[in-house]
């Protein structure tokens, strides 16, 4: 039985389920527009040296992550951290050994994606970055790719700016103007940006492929996270999916229809690299419970 199999017996099979309430804390931190000096798209690229500069800040409230239960660099929740080392490192060695996937995709581009809203997507992905970002020789850039209805902004406790809509829309022709450095070491932040009608066609446009291209290529200890849309209302994910060299799906233990999660697999075309995190599973003491492995691979 694959790994997905096992994960779907365990979720809820076609139930309501846990609906966890979104944070409604206002935005207190600003993000700090100051010019950045991370080497533009076709320029030369010292692909040895970390950036001598400082980016635009982010400063991130660690204080509020830590009460929402994702992880911070100090945390002392050892045993979720420890289920994010297993997490991430067959990710990493998939990221740094082979390189690149069947496609020909950059495996450092982890798509973070669910089927449904809500089933902890950004929780993820926000973990998953600063997890990665605590490794020696390791820095991560988080993109929040989920446009339709992004978060990680607001989970982090910043103003929501400019970001990846603006520069697909051609607002700005250079990306380094918009990646901001926070205060994690080795953890730099893409915003979303505006809200945009065409945004399926922005993600498909071969801007986009050129970007996630460039930025995958442009430092080769950096791991490339988006937090995406979900699988199931959007066809934005779609899109992202052929971008990215991982693929890894969030499936919320008592929330997740089987039916949706199999379709959700179903819109990830053939792949056979899609990796598998159960969520908010209250089977374990602390509600944390991930399952992940390489379902496909193991039929
Ligand atoms: N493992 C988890 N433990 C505790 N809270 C979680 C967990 N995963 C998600 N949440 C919470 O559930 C809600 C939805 O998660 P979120 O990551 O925003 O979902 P998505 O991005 O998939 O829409 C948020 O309030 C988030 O903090
Ligand atoms: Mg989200």
């Amino acid at each position: 039985m694959s790994i997905i199999e096992k994960a779907l017996n365990k979720s809820k099979s076609e139930s309501g389920g846990d609906n966890s309430s979104t944070s409604s804390r206002p935005i207190e931190k600003i993000i700090n527009q100051n010019v950045s000096t991370e080497p533009a798209a076709n320029t030369h690229i010292d692909r040895t040296s970390k950036p001598s500069h400082a980016m635009a800040c982010c400063d991130i409230d660690l204080e509020r992550l830590d009460q929402i239960g994702i992880i911070t660099p100090g945390s002392e929740r050892t045993r979720f951290k420890e289920e994010y080392r297993l997490i991430k490192r067959p990710l990493l060695n998939r990221a740094f050994e082979e390189r690149k996937n069947r496609n020909g995709k950059h495996n450092n581009v982890i798509m973070i994606t669910s089927a449904t809203p809500g089933e902890g997507k950004t929780f993820t992905s926000i973990s998953l970055a600063i997890s990665i970002a605590d490794e020696q020789n390791r820095r991560v850039l988080l993109i929040d790719a989920d446009v339709v209805n992004p978060s990680v902004a607001k989970t982090f406790g910043v103003s929501e700016d400019v970001g990846l809509v603006d520069y697909l829309s051609g607002d700005f022709g250079d990306i380094s103007e918009l990646l901001c450095q926070t205060n994690v070491e080795d953890l730099s932040f893409l915003q979303a940006g505006k809200r945009h009608h065409l945004t399926t066609e922005l993600l498909a446009s071969k801007q986009m492929a050129q970007l996630i291209d460039e930025l995958s290529r442009r430092y080769p200890d950096r791991v490339i996270i988006l937090d995406s849309p979900p699988l199931m209302h959007t066809s934005e994910a779609s899109v992202l999916a052929g971008l990215a060299g991982q693929v890894v799906l969030v499936v919320a233990e008592n929330s997740a229809k089987q039916s949706d999660v199999k379709k959700a697999i179903a819109r990830l075309g053939n792949r056979r690299d899609i990796g598998l995190i159960l969520n908010k599973s209250r089977s374990s003491s602390n509600r944390y419970g991930y399952y992940y492995g390489y379902g496909a691979d193991r039929e």
